[in-house]
């Protein structure tokens, strides 16, 4: 028999760090169209992510905006427990928020590397550390984790930003044994993307960078989130401790 069409992610609840642009705001809107209820937990000041959570409603979507800095662990507390609250569960955790900073090595600063880390990887450790309880006692859960290609890659003044990618893929592979087999982790590592943090580039560096990609082009946000979608549905049942690399062809494994 045809099963009446219905969203893969129907009857889920996710929660999206900075959810509010860029790529996180892809997945949001991927997962609300499978049918995913969603928190859009977003930095203070955000407000993008308010008024992206106020259209969502708008659409009939089941969605709640959340304020935290995901280097905070009281916030990241506060900000969890309020979508518990809302929502009484976290199916699906994808650890988004990220940002990067180009310095040459030497001239990088203590605070560079911190600042970098402490959103990262300690958000992604923080975040993670509080849904997890939940998923533990519902003895199921999805955490997908946002890292780069970067961190397979290495690039020239970025030591600090793919430490922290490729520091997200081995907290992904480590969480993936350890919650196995009711809560699987994965990551997602994309190639270069157009977004805020990709957007302004110096003059030429598109084409350069369009002329070492083997599809001839970056990405776009929404070209990623479905990688998120498959995680996060029953198709991506099978898959733990993997990195998915929707990359345009620039790192192959
Ligand atoms: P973006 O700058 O457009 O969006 C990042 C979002 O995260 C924003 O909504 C921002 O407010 C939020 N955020 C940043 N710091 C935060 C914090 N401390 N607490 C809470 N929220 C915070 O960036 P984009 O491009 O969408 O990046 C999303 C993720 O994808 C990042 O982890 C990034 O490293 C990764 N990525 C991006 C690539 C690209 O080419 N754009 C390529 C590979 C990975």
């Amino acid at each position: 028999h045809l099963k009446l069409i219905v969203g893969r992610l129907q009857s889920k609840v996710a929660l999206v760090t900075g959810g509010g642009r860029g790529i996180g705001r892809s997945i949001v809107e991927a997962f609300v169209r499978e049918g995913a209820a969603v928190a859009v937990l977003d930095r203070p000041g955000e407000f993008a992510a308010d008024q992206f959570v106020g259209s969502l409603k708008g659409t009939g979507a089941h969605a709640v905006a959340l304020e935290a800095d995901v280097a905070d662990d009281e916030a990241v507390a506060g900000a969890v427990a309020a979508a518990l609250a809302e929502f009484g569960r976290i199916d699906v955790l994808v650890n988004n928020a990220g940002f990067s900073q180009r310095k040459p090595f030497v001239e990088l600063t203590l605070a560079d590397w911190d600042n970098i880390m402490s959103v990262n990887l300690r958000g992604v450790f923080l975040v993670t550390h509080h849904v997890v309880p939940a998923m533990l006692h519902a003895a199921q859960g999805r955490i997908i984790n946002i890292a780069s290609q970067m961190g397979q890659l290495g690039a020239a003044q970025l030591t600090h930003y793919c430490a922290s990618k490729a520091g997200v893929i081995g907290f992904t592979k480590a969480l993936a044994r350890e919650l196995a087999p009711d809560i699987t982790v994965n990551a997602i590592a994309p190639g270069p993307i157009l977004t805020d943090m990709t957007k302004g580039r110096e003059p030429g560096w598109y084409e350069q960078i369009e002329s070492e990609l083997p599809l001839n082009r970056l990405g776009l946000p929404e070209e990623v989130a479905p990688s998120a979608v498959f995680l996060a549905s029953d198709d991506g049942a099978l898959f733990t401790g993997q990195t998915l690399g929707p990359n345009s062809g620039h790192v192959m494994l």
